[in-house]
């Protein structure tokens, strides 16, 4: 029940009509006290058009407005403040949480229409950087948020497996390499290959040059040179997919940069063709100077193609095969620049969708206040900090809760969680100083913290021996309760504002709220004792134990029911 709109119902004949529905559904708020009620509506905007004092239009309409789910209307300056008949807002939540289950919350805003999400996309050969955590977790939070809200979510893994890098780490091979250490630990020795290569190359400047040259001989076909890249392609995809794994996150396509190098042509034709390529030091640029941008590259003077061609062959993809509604790239905010060329290439070349391409840009994971870069080997093993994260879940519960059924499976849920929450209780532009010891608390606005009170919630309800069949009607007293009720009215608002503004701390914060005031009406109230209002007690801490389950998801967190 969307109380909201039902003021607003309300409210829109009192005013003559002279507002809009949906204008005065806008304008309604919360008001910050729940002294002041739980619905409030400013006047301001009618005074001239009824050409009154605010406070009188909020007195003379607070007289009149009656409805049977409003316990008390009550003029307040130029505010009308509404109070909900608790009782009967509280049940009717309550059985509308019990018969949608998981599905409460949702909605169909996006009218089933394709969203490609952009995200993850580690560089082959390089650690799997907290940047890249960052994007995944990020993306996958938003794609589960826009399935809630009507979207139809593709995840895409724009893999890192092209480029330059790859010419530098084929000469670093050949001179320094080995075999079996890279067949070993790929990761870590193609990382010691690729920083030597940049030591190196500082004192010689013609290992730069090799590195272009095989480069461009991988572009060509050149058989060893292509050998040697799927090689290392492949031995790092095995790494990256055990993050993955342990994330429980999983992609709808694997099509990484190398996967368009037969429709780069493409590309450069429809440039050609639209006349928006000029020659720049020998290079195709795309000249942006009008939009007050540096220029776009597209092939350089040795033909090898760049970044930006390579995103623009695989935005022409997505719009064809998927004709998404909406694109989006979960990627650092350092790259804000080449999205928005590339979005402006596009404009140029008259595609309107272009406009429905978002960069959702987040910000930097810091070592003391620096950012962290591979080339100078600055960089946190990922799977070391999960796997950190997971053996802390599992010595706290040998500490507290030593004979807890399935413990490894519950260590892995709350560690993994840990991680996940860290980075998105946050909004995702704030930069991140990396501290593991954060990372891996288990109190305050922790996923922990809101794991543990599920898992309390799911105890009371095994305890008390809850059984939703069985619950005929709700009859649930609502007073102590209300601060947790009135959370829980929020959650579908939460949903699509997070959503919508592709936002996910919006969620993690909620889920916290709705987990502190649920402890603090555990704390005050009896919620086992043995008398005729259990069973509503007990149905309404099913619905709290839906909603934060819900919450969690949301977030890609699994919930334990024990911990
Ligand atoms: N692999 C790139 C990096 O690690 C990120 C790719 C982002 N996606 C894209 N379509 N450009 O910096």
């Amino acid at each position: 029940m969307d109380y909201k709109a039902k003021l607003a119902d309300v409210l829109t004949p009192v005013f003559d009509h002279q507002l809009g529905q949906d204008v005065i559904y806008a304008r309604i708020e919360k008001p910050k006290q729940l002294s002041h009620g739980d619905l409030a509506f400013p006047c301001f905007d009618l005074a001239k058009l009824q050409r009154m004092a605010p406070q009188q239009i909020a007195q003379q309409a607070a007289e009149v407005i009656r409805d049977p789910l409003f316990a008390k209307v009550e003029a307040v300056g130029p505010y009308i403040n509404v109070f909900l008949d608790k009782q009967q807002v509280a049940n009717k939540l309550i059985e509308e949480v019990l018969t949608e289950q998981e599905y409460f919350g949702e909605s169909n805003i996006g009218r089933g229409g394709t969203v490609t999400i952009d995200m993850s996309s580690p560089n082959i050969a390089k650690p799997f950087s907290m940047g890249h955590l960052r994007s995944t977790v990020i993306g996958n939070a938003i794609s589960l948020l826009l399935e809630k809200t009507g979207y139809k979510p593709v995840k895409i893994n724009h893999l890192g497996d092209w480029g330059t890098q790859f010419g530098k780490l084929i000469v670093a091979y050949q001179k320094w390499g080995n075999e079996q250490k890279v067949r070993q630990d790929t990761i870590k020795e193609l990382l010691n290959l690729y920083i030597m290569f940049h030591q190196k190359a500082e004192l010689s400047s013609s290992l730069e040059d090799e590195a272009r040259l095989w480069f461009k001989k991988l572009e060509d076909g050149d058989k060893e040179a292509q050998s040697l890249w799927q090689w290392f392609r492949e031995e790092s995809l095995k790494e990256f997919n055990r993050i993955y794994n342990l994330l429980g996150i999983s992609f709808d396509s694997n099509h990484g940069e190398a996967f368009y190098n037969d429709k780069m042509d493409t590309v450069v034709d429809t440039l050609q063709e639209n006349n928006l390529l000029t020659m720049s030091d020998g290079a195709h640029v795309v000249d942006l100077s009008d939009n007050g941008m540096p220029p776009c590259l597209i092939r350089k003077s040795d033909g090898a193609t760049l970044y930006a061609t390579r995103d623009l062959a695989a935005a022409f993809y997505r719009k064809q095969t998927y004709d998404f509604a909406q694109s989006l790239y979960v990627v650092g905010n350092e790259q804000s620049l080449h999205f928005e060329q590339l979005i402006q290439v596009l404009k140029k070349l008259g595609f309107d969708w272009a406009d429905s391409m978002h960069h959702i840009s987040f910000g930097m994971i810091l070592k003391d206040g620096k950012k962290m870069s591979t080339r100078k080997g600055k960089v946190v093993l990922l799977e070391e900090v999960i796997q950190e994260a997971i053996d802390l879940a599992k010595l706290n519960i040998e500490q507290k809760n030593p004979t807890l059924a399935d413990k490894e499976a519950v260590a892995h849920m709350v560690g993994v969680g840990a991680v996940i929450f860290h980075d998105l209780k946050n909004h995702r532009n704030n930069d991140v100083e990396f501290s593991l010891e954060d990372m891996l608390r288990v109190e305050g606005e922790t996923a922990p913290y809101v794991q543990y009170t599920f898992a309390r919630a799911c105890s009371l309800l095994e305890k008390g021996e809850f059984d939703t069949k069985v619950v005929a009607s709700i009859d649930f007293q609502a007073e102590e309760a209300w601060p947790v009720v009135t959370e829980m009215m929020q959650f579908k608002d939460v949903v699509s504002r997070a959503a919508n503004q592709y936002d996910p701390s919006i969620v993690a914060k909620y889920s916290v709220d709705l987990a502190q005031a649920f402890n603090k009406y555990y704390a005050t109230v009896k919620i086992l004792e043995n008398d005729e209002q259990k069973p509503s007690r007990l149905a309404f801490v099913k619905a709290v134990s839906i909603i934060l389950k819900e919450s969690l998801r949301l977030l890609g967190i699994k919930a334990p029911k024990a911990m």
